[in-house]
C-alpha cells in the first residue's frame, strides 16, 4: 500500500492519500483547498483517484473535497448525513470501500459533528486487523474533537472515543488536526498510537459525566470565519476566500497605546458576544471572529483598525485575515482584553444576561498565529 499525511501549517490540519500499489488507485481523504498538490501526486505515482472522502463537514477550513473530485469526474464521498447541498456518495457505517486490496472500513464517530466517520484501513493480505485509522476530528493527539460548534454533542463524542479505544493498541492513529481550533489541547504531533492515547491522553482517563463537562462548561469560540465556511462547504455559498491562506506579520500593540490613540482609529472586538457583553474596551465595535467573512462590509476601509480579543490570539488570526482582504493598516491588542482590564483601564458593559464566559483560549494550539 502507500499512505502518505500531508499537513497544512496555516490552519493546522491533516489529508491523506491511500493508495493501493497492487490496482494503483488511490484515495484523498480530508483534502485542502489546496489541490494541486494531489494531482501532482497522483501523476507522479500513476494513481488513478478512486474516492475523495470529507470525513465530516468542516467549519474551519474550506475544503478543496468537490473541486478534486469534479476534476476527476466523481462526487465526494461523506456520510449520509451531511446534509449537504449537492449531489454525494453517501457513506454508511460499517461500509467497506474496496481499494484495490486494501479495504477502508466507514466507522460512524459522531460528536465533534454528527456526521464525522472514521476511517479504518486493512490490508487482509497482511493482517485481518486494521493498522491505522483515520479519525477526522474524533480522537485528536492528547485531546478530543470540540463538540461545541456546529451540531455536535459531548455524549456521542464519548460514545465515539469509547468505541474507537476498542481498538488494539497497535493500531496507528492519523487525526485531522494537529494544531487550531478543533480541540483545546493538542499535543502538536501529528499521529499516536490507540495504546499510547488509552494510557496518557487526559480526557480518556475520565469518566462519561466529567468528560461531558469538561467539552461544554463553557462558551464556544468558534473558528475563524466559521459561518462563511460551513456554508461554503455546505453548497450554501461560494465563499473560499474566507479561509486564511498566509499567516502576515501582524503589529502588536500595548494598552498605552490604545489609550492615547486618535478618534479615527477603529477597536474591533473579535470575540464572542457573550464575551463582549461582560467586558469589553470602550468604543469597541463587536464583530466576532466566525462572523468576520460574512460581515467584511461593516469593516471599514481606509481607518486604521486595532483587533482585540481575550488573550491577544484570536485578534491576531483576525487582523492577518483583514490584512488578507486589503486592509492595510491592521494592528492587534497584546494581551487582549485581559491585559488591558489587568492594567486598571477603563470597560464598558453590555448585556450581561448572556452566559459568562468560560474561553480557555490561551490553551489553544493557533496554526500560524506566532509565526513571523
Ligand atoms: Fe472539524
Amino acid at each position: 500500500m502507500y499512505f502518505k499525511q500531508i499537513l497544512d501549517e496555516i490552519v493546522g490540519c491533516a489529508s491523506y492519500v491511500i493508495a493501493s500499489r497492487q490496482s494503483n488507485e488511490a484515495a484523498v481523504v480530508d483534502p485542502s483547498i489546496n489541490i494541486a498538490q494531489y494531482d501532482v501526486l497522483l501523476q507522479e505515482r500513476g494513481f488513478a483517484l478512486r474516492y475523495v472522502i470529507d470525513t465530516h463537514v468542516h467549519a474551519d477550513h474550506v475544503s478543496g473535497a468537490r473541486l478534486l473530485a469534479a476534476e476527476h469526474g466523481l462526487e465526494v464521498s461523506l456520510y449520509e448525513s451531511a446534509g449537504v447541498c449537492y449531489p454525494f456518495h453517501s457513506l454508511h457505517d460499517g461500509e467497506e470501500l474496496p481499494l484495490g486490496q486494501l479495504r477502508l472500513r466507514i466507522l460512524h464517530t459522531p460528536g465533534h459533528r454528527p456526521e464525522l466517520i472514521s476511517i479504518l484501513v486493512v490490508n487482509p493480505e497482511r493482517s485481518p486487523e486494521p493498522s491505522m485509522v483515520l479519525t477526522g476530528d474524533s480522537m485528536l493527539v492528547g485531546d478530543v474533537g470540540r463538540p461545541d460548534f456546529g451540531g455536535g454533542d459531548a455524549r456521542d463524542q464519548y460514545e465515539s472515543v469509547s468505541h474507537l479505544l476498542r481498538l488494539p493498541d497497535w493500531v496507528a492513529v492519523f487525526p485531522g488536526h494537529f494544531e487550531g481550533p478543533c480541540g483545546n489541547g493538542m499535543c502538536g504531533r501529528p499521529s499516536t498510537t490507540i495504546g499510547f492515547e488509552r494510557l496518557y491522553s487526559p480526557l480518556l482517563h475520565m469518566e462519561r459525566d466529567p468528560f461531558i463537562e469538561s467539552l461544554t462548561d463553557h462558551v464556544p469560540a468558534r473558528p475563524l470565519n466559521m459561518v462563511a465556511i460551513e456554508a461554503t462547504n455546505r453548497g450554501k455559498a461560494d465563499m473560499s476566500w474566507a479561509m486564511l491562506t498566509r499567516a502576515a506579520p501582524i503589529e502588536r500593540v500595548g494598552v498605552e497605546e490604545i489609550a492615547n490613540r486618535d478618534g479615527e482609529t477603529l477597536l474591533l472586538d473579535v470575540r464572542e458576544p457573550e464575551e463582549y457583553a461582560h467586558g469589553h474596551l470602550p468604543g469597541a465595535v463587536s464583530i466576532p471572529q466566525a462572523e468576520l467573512a460574512s460581515r467584511l462590509e461593516e469593516v471599514p476601509r481606509g481607518r486604521p483598525i486595532i483587533a482585540a480579543c481575550q488573550t491577544g490570539v484570536r485578534s491576531i488570526r483576525a487582523a492577518q485575515f483583514l490584512r488578507q482582504q486589503g486592509f492595510e493598516d491592521v494592528r492587534s491588542l497584546e494581551g487582549g482584553t485581559e491585559g488591558w482590564i489587568a492594567s486598571g483601564q477603563p470597560v464598558e458593559y453590555g448585556d450581561t444576561t448572556l452566559a459568562k464566559p468560560r474561553i480557555a483560549e490561551s490553551e489553544w494550539s493557533h496554526a500560524g498565529v506566532l509565526r513571523p
